[in-house]
C-alpha cells in the first residue's frame, strides 16, 4: 500500500522509520518531512494542514492511508475534510475527527469528558472573562500551588503553575485578559497533583484498542528538571512504576472508559490517544489528553514496538484492531534530544551538522533538520534525537549519551540526566 505521513518532526521520523520496515508498504511519502525522513521514503513539499494540496496529492498518487503526526491538522478537521470530499472519502485517515481532536484542543472539554465518564483527574472549574470574580473565588478554595490552563492550543505554553495565591490571581486576570489570545478566553483552574508523570499511548479503531509501550518524557531544558519547558528533551521506555498492576488500573479506570466514552458520545475516533498521566500515591490520574503520539516519546516507543505498525494501522482503518497482535520488544529504549543553543528561547538555524554517519548502534531521528546545498543543517530548536536500545535503561542511556557526542553542530546541547530520576 501507499502511505502518506504528515508532519516534520522527530515523532514523524520515528513513525516513518517504523512504517518503512513493513512489508506491506509499497511507497511512503512524508509531507513535509525533514532531512531524516527522506531516508525512509519520499518527502513531499506540502504543509501538513494544506488540505486541498493533500487531497489532490492523495488522489494523484493513489494513496491508501494517511497517517497524521501532529495535532494541528487534526484539530483543524483533516479527518472530516477528507471524508466530506467524494474523491478522498474512502482513504482512511489515522487520527480522530475534529470533534475527537477536541480532547486535546479544549482542556475544558477534556475535563468535562473525564467528569462525565468518571475518569480520575484533578478537581477543576472553568471560567471566562465574564466570570473573573467567580474564578478568583474558586482559587481561594484551593491550596498552593495553583494550576491555570488556557482552554485552547498554545503550543505547550498554556499551562501556568503558580506558588502563591496572589500570583495565581494576577495570572488568571492576565490570561482571561488575552495573554494567550483566544486560547485563554477560557481558563481551566485545577487542583495541583503531586507525582511522577507517565505517557501512555493507545491505538483505537473506535471499538477496540491496543496499548502501546508507555514512556516518560523530560520537558525542562535544564538538568535536574530545571529551567523553561521545552517540547521534550528525551524519553525513556519502559517506565519502572508502570507495573502490570498499575497498567491494569490505567486500563480499567482510564483507557477503557475513554474509548467507551467516545463511542457513547458518538465521537468518531480512529487513531492514537495519548494519555498524559500522573502517578499520585500509586493511583493513576489524567493530566491531559492528546490526539496524537508524543514527541519525543515516539522516538523510544517505536523502538519497543515489535509488531508491524502498518498491520495495526490497517486494523484501525478496517475496524478490526481486535484481530491484530501487538508485541513489545523486551529491551529498554531511550531517546536523548540534541537541541540548538538558546532553545526554548531564541536560537539560530542553518548550522551544518556533522558526525551523523559516525553513530553506531543507535538510531538517529531528525527532529529539526533540512538539507542545504547537499549538507544537513539545523532547522529547529529540537534538532536530532539519538535513540538506543539496552538491556535496561542505564545501558540504553549510556549508549545514547556516547553516540550523541559524535553529532556536532554549533551550540549543540543535550541533557545528560535523562532517566536519572526513575
Ligand atoms: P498539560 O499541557 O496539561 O500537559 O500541562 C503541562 C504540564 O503541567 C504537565 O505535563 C504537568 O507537568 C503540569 N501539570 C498540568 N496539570 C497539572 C496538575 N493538575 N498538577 C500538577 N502538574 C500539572
Ligand atoms: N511529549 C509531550 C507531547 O508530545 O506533548
Amino acid at each position: 500500500m501507499k502511505i502518506l505521513l504528515l508532519g516534520s518532526g522527530g515523532r514523524e521520523h520515528a513513525l516513518a522509520w517504523k512504517i518503512a520496515q513493513s512489508e506491506r508498504v509499497e511507497k511512503l511519502f512524508i509531507a513535509p518531512g525533514n532531512a531524516g525522513t527522506a531516508d525512509c521514503g519520499e518527502n513531499v513539499n506540502m504543509k501538513a494542514d494544506d488540505f486541498e494540496a493533500i487531497k489532490q496529492f492523495a488522489v494523484e498518487k493513489g494513496i491508501n492511508m494517511i497517517v497524521v503526526g501532529p495535532e494541528d491538522p487534526l484539530v483543524k478537521g483533516i479527518y472530516d475534510n477528507l471524508k466530506a470530499d467524494e474523491r478522498t472519502k474512502n482513504i482512511p485517515v489515522i487520527g480522530p475527527s475534529k470533534t475527537g481532536a477536541v480532547l486535546e484542543g479544549s482542556k475544558d472539554f477534556a475535563k468535562g469528558f473525564m467528569q462525565r465518564h468518571n475518569i480520575p483527574t484533578a478537581r477543576y472549574a472553568t471560567f471566562d472573562g465574564e466570570h473573573l470574580a467567580e474564578g478568583l473565588a474558586f482559587l481561594e478554595t484551593l491550596e498552593a500551588p495553583y494550576v491555570l490552563k488556557a482552554d485552547g492550543l498554545c503550543a505547550g505554553k498554556g499551562v501556568l503553575i503558580l506558588s502563591t495565591l496572589d500570583e495565581a490571581k494576577k495570572e488568571l486576570k492576565d490570561m482571561l485578559g488575552g495573554m494567550f489570545g483566544n486560547a485563554s478566553s477560557r481558563v481551566v483552574i485545577e487542583e495541583f497533583l503531586s507525582g511522577i508523570e507517565c505517557s501512555v499511548f493507545v491505538l483505537t479503531d473506535g471499538d477496540h484498542y491496543k496499548i502501546l509501550p508507555e514512556a516518560k518524557d523530560y520537558k525542562r531544558i535544564g538538568e535536574g528538571d530545571t529551567g523553561l519547558n521545552t517540547g521534550g528533551m528525551g524519553s525513556v521506555s519502559p517506565v519502572p512504576f508502570a507495573t502490570k498492576e498499575w497498567m491494569k488500573k490505567v486500563e480499567d479506570r482510564i483507557i477503557r472508559p475513554t474509548v467507551e466514552g467516545l463511542k457513547a458520545e458518538s465521537i468518531d475516533y480512529k487513531g492514537f490517544i495519548f494519555f498524559g498521566l500522573i502517578n499520585v500515591k500509586g493511583e493513576p490520574m489524567v493530566i491531559e489528553y492528546n490526539c496524537r503520539m508524543g514527541d519525543p516519546e515516539t522516538e523510544s516507543v517505536m523502538l519497543r514496538l515489535k509488531s508491524d505498525l502498518v498491520d495495526l494501522l490497517e486494523g484501525v482503518a478496517e475496524g478490526n484492531l481486535d484481530q491484530r497482535a501487538i508485541e513489545y520488544d523486551e529491551r529498554a529504549a531511550v531517546c536523548v534530544m540534541l537541541v540548538s543553543g538558546g532553545y526554548p528561547q531564541e536560537y539560530k538555524k542553518g548550522y551544518p551538522i556533522s558526525g551523523i554517519d559516525q553513530v553506531e548502534g543507535s538510531v538517529v531521528f531528525h527532529a529539526g533538520t533540512t538539507m542545504k546545498d547537499g549538507q544537513v543543517v539545523t532547522n529547529g530548536g529540537r534538532v536530532i534525537a539519538v535513540s538506543s536500545y539496552g538491556k535496561d535503561k542505564e545501558e540504553a542511556l549510556k549508549k545514547s549519551f556516547t553516540e550523541a557526542q559524535k553529532i556536532k553542530f554549533t551550540d549543540q546541547y543535550f541533557r545528560r540526566d535523562i532517566g536519572a530520576d526513575l
